[in-house]
């Protein structure tokens, strides 16, 4: 079943909470799409997210490396920046498929192109809707978990938008 749920937040690290309460809902397998022009948080929800995964350590963005994993309670992270379109085949030339067995994936995308990756869990579309404040969209294409999120994000004090 399609759903999609709509959160607004306030601050860098509302949004680092939002994604948080998200990882508490990911499974092994997992894959994330991360959506939205630069600067919209795309980074700073990965933060989040890895920080609800129990990642230690400081999360950056992978725009000069493509990819970067960080060990957490589900296996592996990655957290892959498809800014250009070559880097997707790239992105799959490091076995992505494989890799995410053995982990969740966040897979950043910019607003140039719709992601060719399948399956996604969720597509996470951040928009700028002012100088600190986000619209966060969580869309999901046939996942049954639309529950459980809808309730992580109210604990998370996540905000309709
Ligand atoms: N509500 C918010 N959510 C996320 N980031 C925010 C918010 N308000 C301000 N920011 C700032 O916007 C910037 C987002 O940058 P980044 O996460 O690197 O974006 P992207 O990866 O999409 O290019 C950061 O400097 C962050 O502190
Ligand atoms: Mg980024």
């Amino acid at each position: 079943m399609t759903w999609t749920l709509t959160r607004r937040t306030h601050s860098a690290e509302e949004t680092r909470s939002l994604a948080a309460a998200l990882a508490g809902v990911a499974r092994q397998g997992d894959v994330v799409v991360l959506a939205g022009p630069l600067g919209a948080g795309k980074t700073t929800f990965a933060q989040g997210f890895a920080r609800g995964l129990g990642v230690v350590g400081p999360v950056t963005s992978p725009t000069f490396t493509l990819v970067r994993q960080y060990p957490c309670r589900l296996g592996e992270l990655l957290h892959a920046d498809v800014y250009r379109l070559e880097h997707l085949a790239e992105v799959e030339d490091l076995g992505l498929a494989e890799l995410v067995e053995r982990g969740v994936a966040l897979v950043e995308w910019g607003d140039v192109a719709q992601p060719a990756l399948s399956p996604v869990a969720w597509t996470v579309t951040l928009a700028i809707t002012g100088d600190e404040e986000r619209e966060v969209r969580v869309q999901s294409d046939g996942d049954d978990r639309r529950e459980a999120v809808e309730a992580a994000l109210a604990a998370a004090g996540a905000v309709a938008g």
